[in-house]
């Protein structure tokens, strides 16, 4: 019997998972200070969903999904990605204002697995749900970015660009198709075929990148309401001092986009897939499955990639504020009531149960990355604890009353 996960798929476990709690601790927090509220949508849907919502034409639906019909005879799919569901669930409230969501939870993708692409990935992001101002994508992009900041990220770079309306991206399409049909002899198969059901994923083929420098832009073609959207977009991006680039042939490979698209990518990352982030506006995604008219925009982050730009560098935070290592064996139950007495108080504590050495003990305390140790012995009769700070190696004798202060305060 073999122990490892399927294939493109990982366990995460400490040391590593350290990392990932700090990163979701991050955008948890974010998301909360920017107004969005928590959603949380079923790990599968009805196929149709993203047959739907994502798009027949999409490599998504054509070859990536996980789909199975469950007993019942329903046709079910792992859920790809999450907007489509997002967008499902606001319709089934039946609410009529504005919803800002924020979800986070693992996505399936049937991929050639690689560095940064796998078929079991964790993303985290926001949907801003009935509302077509600018300031909404402006909101979004920003909180993304803000994101990638406050975790750390260096070289990030934000592109946008503007697919139109729907009525422009018809027209678009269409002088587009004409295009690639002159010039198909010299496209790779790939793109070739790609030409009659979905002529704007051409663009983005990087194959082909050479070939389609001359190839028309969807900015080119957008209607006056589509370019005045997009002009806002930018002048409130560079009012919060986010810095972006417009990448005319960013057009993203799910069918719902409409005016607004992004991506955030890692400039630093030696891999192919150095996008740790995207999304759009999604005007017409509501009504593409049977609800009534809504605009909208939200963004997905990719945690597997993220944590992948961010290299290997160790990470430095503390796990635990205090481990205390009982030192005489007649203090044990003392140490279970200073543990206990420390967690009450907020903080992060923990001891190891196996009665071993205070060598062991302190040895755990190092493991578990705890900011100090709490030495419970002789001197605990006379009201007093041995406490270390393992950081700067300096160590003391603290009141036994005085301890949760002394923890609290290295943690600062
Ligand atoms: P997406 O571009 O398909 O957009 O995915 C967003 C991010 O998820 C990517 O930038 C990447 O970081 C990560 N990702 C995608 N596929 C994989 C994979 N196989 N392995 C690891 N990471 C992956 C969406 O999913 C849209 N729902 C974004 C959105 C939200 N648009 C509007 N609202």
């Amino acid at each position: 019997m073999s122990f490892r996960p399927p294939k493109g798929t990982d366990d995460i476990l400490p040391p590593d998972s350290h990392r990932w709690r700090r990163v979701l601790g991050v955008f948890d927090d974010l998301a909360e200070r920017y107004g969005y509220d928590l959603a949380i949508t079923p790990l599968f849907e009805a196929t149709d969903i993203f047959e739907r919502g994502v798009g027949e034409g999409t490599d998504v639906v054509q070859k990536e999904m996980y789909t199975f019909e469950d007993r019942g005879g329903r046709s079910i799919t792992l859920r790809p990605e999450a907007t489509a569901s997002l967008v499902r669930a606001y319709l089934n409230s039946g609410s009529q204002i504005a919803m800002k969501l924020a979800y986070s939870g693992p996505m399936f993708r049937y991929e050639r697995p690689q560095a940064g692409r796998r078929r079991q990935f964790w993303q985290v992001g926001v949907e801003y749900l009935g509302e077509e101002s600018a300031e909404a994508d402006v909101e979004v992009i920003g909180l993304g970015y803000r994101f990638y900041e406050e975790i750390g990220l260096a070289g990030l770079e934000v592109q946008v660009n503007s697919l139109g309306d729907a009525e422009t991206r018809s027209s678009y399409r269409a002088v587009l198709t004409e295009y690639l049909t002159d010039i198909a002899d010299h496209l790779t198969e790939d793109s070739r075929a790609r030409i009659a059901g979905n002529p704007l994923r051409v663009l983005d083929s990087k194959a082909d990148r050479d070939i389609l420098v001359g190839a028309p832009a969807p900015v080119d073609y957008l209607s006056d309401q589509a370019r005045s959207h997009y002009e806002a977009v930018k002048a409130g991006l560079d009012r919060l001092r986010i810095p972006y680039v417009q990448n005319s042939r960013l057009v993203r490979g799910l069918d719902y986009y409409t005016r607004t698209v992004f991506e955030y990518v890692a400039t630093g990352m030696d891999t192919a897939q150095n996008a740790v982030g995207g999304g759009g506006r999604y005007d017409g995604l509501a009504e593409t499955i049977g609800g009534r008219p809504t605009p909208a925009v939200g963004f997905s982050l990719g945690i597997d990639r993220i944590l992948l730009a961010l290299g290997l560098e160790t990470d430095e935070t503390t796990a635990l504020d205090a481990f205390v290592v009982v030192a005489v064996d007649e203090q044990w139950e003392n140490g279970f009531a200073l543990v206990a007495e420390l967690r009450s108080a907020g903080l992060r504590a923990d001891l190891e149960l196996g009665r071993r050495s205070v060598k062991a003990q302190f040895k755990a305390a190092d493991r578990r990355r705890s900011a100090a140790a709490l030495v419970v012995g002789d001197e605990w009769q006379r009201g007093e604890i041995t406490a270390k700070n393992l950081g700067s190696g300096h160590e003391e004798r603290v009141g036994r009353d005085r301890i949760v202060e002394w923890v609290a305060a290295l943690r600062g």
